[in-house]
């Protein structure tokens, strides 16, 4: 098997209640933080670690997805004759870099079924997962630290994150044995088990899993065999738990930061931090928090 990921799906049809009104008629992939849509940043790290096809699985209402991705002869004309030139290349750029395939998952019917929906187009290669919710800052892209765990392993990978004893009941907790990875003992697990929302002192450890995955093929069938849940959802842990009886699953303690962009505080402190951090917004916008005097 090769040890090349070379696509990455990114689920996208999930219906963002979290996010209503703002998402009834928009998706909530497509709202901005400072000035790009949230799952660009997914889309940026994915180019960024070296991932060549990007797939997004949308469904109904999703369009202004395609439209973002897609060339705008209109707005690239006028910003031509108006002689605006960065924003011309910046709109160029969006379109050009990346091969996009689309597919729609008819209903939501959960996480784990919407990857399925892409079995012929990711084929039997290793492939990532992008969950465009979770905009993470790094220094080196998060999703280019897991394909490096991949390469030197050959299976899959889930990306976790240490949260405080008492927020682990809003994730999935692994429970796991550490593994020696370029002379750190605490940054790479093999992965025995995964808990939903654990009550903190039923948690088996405080290793949060978060919207990043490298996952071999074989994930296929075993979301194929996976019974919706109560809710009607096929859960990709649990297409991943059935994927651990059969092969290694690790779980990698990435560097960077992780906002969950699909919930509202989340997405403010993401709004927050990432305008900070802009070379050209930060300063003025740092002031502007100062005079606040909160
Ligand atoms: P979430 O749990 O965030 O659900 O899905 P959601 O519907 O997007 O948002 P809320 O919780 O109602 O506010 C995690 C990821 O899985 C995708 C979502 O688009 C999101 O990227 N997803 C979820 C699907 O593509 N299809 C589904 O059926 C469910």
């Amino acid at each position: 098997m090769q040890r090349v990921v070379r696509k990455a799906v990114f689920p996208a049809a999930g219906l963002g209640t979290r996010f209503l009104p703002a998402t009834k008629a928009q998706p909530k992939e497509m709202l901005p933080l400072v000035d790009k849509p949230i799952i660009q940043y997914g889309v940026e790290e994915a180019l960024a670690s070296g991932v060549e096809n990007i797939i997004i699985v949308t469904g109904r209402g999703k369009t202004a997805i395609e439209d973002h991705f897609d060339v705008s002869f209109e707005l690239e004309h006028q910003l031509e004759s108006q002689g605006k030139t960065a924003e011309l290349e910046m709109v160029r750029r969006l379109s050009e870099l990346i091969h996009v395939s689309y597919i729609r998952q008819k209903e939501a019917l959960g996480l784990g079924h919407a990857v399925l929906v892409t079995k012929e187009l990711v084929a039997d290669e290793p492939f990532a997962v992008v969950l465009a919710d979770d905009v993470i800052w790094s220094h080196r892209p998060c999703l280019r630290q897991l394909m490096d765990v991949y390469e030197q392993t050959g299976h899959s990978v889930l990306a976790v994150m240490e949260v405080p004893g008492e927020n682990i009941s809003s994730y999935g907790a692994i429970a796991g044995e550490p593994v020696p990875f370029n002379g750190s003992t605490d940054v790479l697990y093999r992965v025995d088990d995964m808990v939903e929302k654990p009550p903190p002192d039923k948690a088996p450890s405080n290793l949060a899993i978060i919207g990043r995955y490298i996952l071999e093929p074989e994930i296929f069938s075993c979301l194929a065999s996976t019974q919706p849940g109560s809710l009607g959802e096929i859960q990709l842990t649990d297409g991943i738990r059935r994927l651990m009886e059969q092969r290694p699953v690790y779980a990698y303690r990435f560097e960077g930061v992780r906002y969950d962009a699909g919930d509202k505080l989340g997405f403010l402190k993401a709004t927050v931090e990432l305008a900070l951090r802009r070379e050209d917004l930060g300063p003025a916008f740092r002031n502007y928090l100062k005079s606040l005097q909160l």
